[in-house]
């Protein structure tokens, strides 16, 4: 069985996981949160570089044949260093303008954590991208994915916050975000189309594993999850979104 593994600082690399869960079939995969770390968006880039390597190094098999790195934050921090020192193919997520050229008055916005932000100031400066660090966003949703009336609360905040720039597309920098992506899209309108980069990552990872051997998709997966720290109330949760996704 192909073994994938899934890095993330809680649950937004469920976002992925659960793409890739439809679009692969027969594989191990196995989930670490590293939710003692968490969050990772606010830390420098050495210390989300060196988070990332060890939770690699103490959780995933040697013998793994996929990780995916289902985090911007460690992607942008830690992903060449990943595939330098590793055999398994590594994939990571980032975030992408697929927009269409803005018409010169509307704007893309991008909301990521800050340190993904920071990381990329440089590749967007150029494009007239809004960039928008969201200090504390994935903890909230972390802590309340639950509960939809606060997420869209404080999902609205940030629409009211940007609406003088008259934004025409939202861009989902963040796992977090991704996997409460109706929630952006509810709160933002119809009118804004809202992206990530999800879609395109499984795709890209299906095809890498149909290249690599014979993936029965119609079969199913094998699932495990391990977090970083224990405590009961935090694995329940966790339990209860797998049952939703998988
Ligand atoms: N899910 C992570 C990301 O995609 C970050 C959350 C955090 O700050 O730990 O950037």
């Amino acid at each position: 069985m192909l073994k994938i593994g899934f890095i993330d600082s809680g649950i937004g690399g469920f976002s992925l996981l659960k793409e890739v869960n439809k679009n692969v079939g027969g594989c191990e995969l196995k989930y670490i949160a590293d939710n003692l770390n968490a969050p990772y968006g606010n830390k420098t880039r050495e210390e989300v570089s060196s988070l990332v390597m060890n939770v690699v190094k103490n959780h995933l098999p040697i013998d793994t044949d996929v990780l995916v790195v289902a985090c911007n934050t460690a992607t942008v921090t830690a992903l060449e260093e990943l595939k330098d020192r590793y055999h398994f193919r590594v994939f990571g997520v980032s975030p992408q303008l697929k927009t269409p050229k803005s018409d010169g008055k509307k704007r893309t916005l991008l909301l990521a954590t800050n340190r993904t932000v920071m990381e990329n100031t440089e590749k967007y400066k150029e494009e007239g991208v809004f960039l928008y660090p969201t200090s504390g966003l994935a903890t909230f949703i972390e802590k309340n994915y639950f509960n939809k009336d606060l997420l869209v609360g404080e999902i609205a905040k940030i629409r009211d916050s940007v609406l003088e720039y008259d934004i025409d597309s939202v861009v989902l920098g963040c796992t977090h975000y991704s996997f409460i992506r109706d929630v952006f899209q509810e709160v933002f309108g119809e009118g804004v189309a809202v992206y990530d980069d999800n879609k395109s990552v499984s795709c890209e990872i299906a095809d890498y594993l149909a290249h690599i051997s014979d993936v029965d998709c119609e079969a199913s997966n094998e699932f495990s999850l391990v977090m970083t720290r224990e405590n009961k109330q935090e694995t329940e949760k966790y339990s209860e979104i797998l049952k939703e996704i998988m």
